[in-house]
């Protein structure tokens, strides 16, 4: 029998494989996503790799072909796990790992608009290529930096989808990130009170003078951005350098 027809979209599903996962849901259990998670606006599966070992030891790793120290994880102690997780074929297939394509937040939204991905949290000294290769994993990175695990890179990663998840934010936020995804840092934000340790709020944020407001946030971004992200500011087509600069 078919089900019936809905308007309802699938519910958007972050399967994890992990040996630690009792990391999870960690702080996706908290605030936004938490709230979200408890909601039932998206779904979290934490699954152990470690299940997925045949011997008696439950080992999941060995020692790297060609020498040198440290351990990586092996391939058929993975794709036994990839396979048991029964992923429909249209979800992405991710592993974290510091030698990925950084992310970005346009793949964020593309991650965020489908299904919901399977990520591959590695350890160790990395994962045998062959089941990267076998079972199409796209490596993604969060950074130029090495975390000891893929665990809070996943976590990461989860936390920008799920707060674009229809439901999960309000709509003032949604509009940040159409300015993020113009390509330029947010413009700094002030509150009361209105005089902090000697220093009063930019006068233009209190002159009630949209336009005037949106010229200068839009200003200061450029700034920020041409300061610290020089990468980010050549990406945007046919820049100049901005009519104010600021520090870095
Ligand atoms: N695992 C270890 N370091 C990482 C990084 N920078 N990004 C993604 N996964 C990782």
């Amino acid at each position: 029998m078919t089900a019936a027809p809905t308007d309802r979209p699938a519910l958007w599903r972050a399967t994890v494989l992990t040996l630690f996962p009792e990391m999870f849901p960690g702080p996706l259990g908290i605030s936004l996503a938490g709230r979200a998670l408890a909601s039932d606006l998206w779904a979290l599966d934490a699954r152990d790799i470690r299940a997925s070992a045949t011997d008696r030891h439950r080992s999941v790793d060995d020692t790297p072909a060609g020498g040198r120290p440290g351990m990586v994880l092996r391939a058929d102690i993975l794709a036994a796990a990839i396979d048991a997780a029964a992923v429909a074929p249209d979800r992405p297939r991710l592993l974290m790992s510091p030698r990925g394509r950084p992310l970005t937040q346009s793949r964020v939204v593309e991650l965020a608009r489908g299904p919901g991905p399977l990520i591959v949290c590695g350890r160790f000294e990395g994962v045998d290529q062959r089941v990267i290769d076998a079972r199409g994993l796209e490596e993604v990175s969060i950074g130029d930096y090495v975390l000891s695990g893929g665990e809070i890179a996943a976590i990461a990663l989860i936390d920008a989808c799920v707060r674009l998840l229809p439901g999960v934010m309000g709509k003032e936020a949604s509009g940040a990130e159409e300015s993020f995804s113009e390509g330029l840092l947010e413009y700094p934000q002030y509150t009361r009170p209105q005089l902090f340790e000697g220093v009063p709020i930019p006068e233009i944020l209190t002159s009630g003078d949209h336009a005037k407001v949106a010229a200068w946030r839009r200003a200061q971004a450029e700034a920020l951005t041409w300061a610290r992200r020089p990468d980010l500011w050549t990406a945007r087509p046919g820049q100049k350098a901005p009519k104010s600069t600021t520090d870095g």
